[in-house]
């Protein structure tokens, strides 16, 4: 698995005001909207693309398209929808499926409670979207169900990642043959006890929809 902590400045700027508690929810959106689709920039390094003939008023050429099929943006619900939105428009041609991922508080596991998504992901690139890598419990689950269907290529894009959650991914995945990139905007201290990251910024799903 591939691990790349994005280092920007800007990133680093949103971030900080991300974290902050002060910060109200519609900014506390945009700005991981904002965050998500400079993210999304180095996450779609290696997107697949095709090398077509187009004629300029000038000459024909041959440039880069992005290649069939499609890349596969998958939100993690519910926190994962706050980045969609900055995902899909740097990569407006993505299809989008939906995980729904829960999470139980005492035991800390994951499990599904809805999806959306095509039945066979054979040969598909797979986009994650999931705000916070804390214990990797989440991910780790939702990966095996894209693995199952056949996803050939997995980038995960998060915004703040924990080392344990780095680590319980690396292991769990570790004789994996799909291919695995992590892209986050920072990586945090630790977790605390209740399965917090350290620094972070508390619950993200509460932070961008209120608490339900
Ligand atoms: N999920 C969150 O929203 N925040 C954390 O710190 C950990 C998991």
């Amino acid at each position: 698995m591939k691990v790349h902590v994005a280092n920007h400045p800007l990133i680093s700027h949103k971030l900080t005001v991300l974290r902050d508690e002060t910060t109200d929810s519609p900014t506390f959106r945009r700005l991981v909207e904002e965050l998500v689709t400079l993210l999304a920039y180095e996450a779609t390094r290696e997107v697949r693309t095709k090398t077509v003939t187009i004629k300029t008023p000038v000459v024909v050429t041959q440039g880069e398209k992005m290649a069939d099929p499609r890349p596969v943006v998958v939100p993690i619900l519910r926190a994962g929808l706050g980045m969609l939105e900055g995902m899909v428009r740097l990569v407006p041609t993505a299809e989008v499926g939906f995980l729904g991922m829960v999470r139980d508080e005492k035991t800390l596991l994951a499990s599904t409670y809805a999806n959306r998504l095509p039945d066979d992901l054979s040969g598909r690139q797979c986009f994650v979207l999931d705000p916070m890598l804390a214990t990797g419990g989440t991910l780790v689950a939702a990966l095996n169900y894209l693995i199952d269907l056949g996803a050939t290529d997995i980038i995960v894009i998060c915004i703040i990642a924990a080392p344990e959650g780095i680590a319980y991914m690396e292991k769990a995945f570790e004789n994996c043959l799909v291919p695995i990139t992590v892209v986050t905007g920072a990586l945090d201290t630790k977790l605390n006890e209740n399965g917090y990251i350290v620094p972070g910024l508390g619950d993200a799903g509460d932070r961008l929809y209120g608490v339900v």
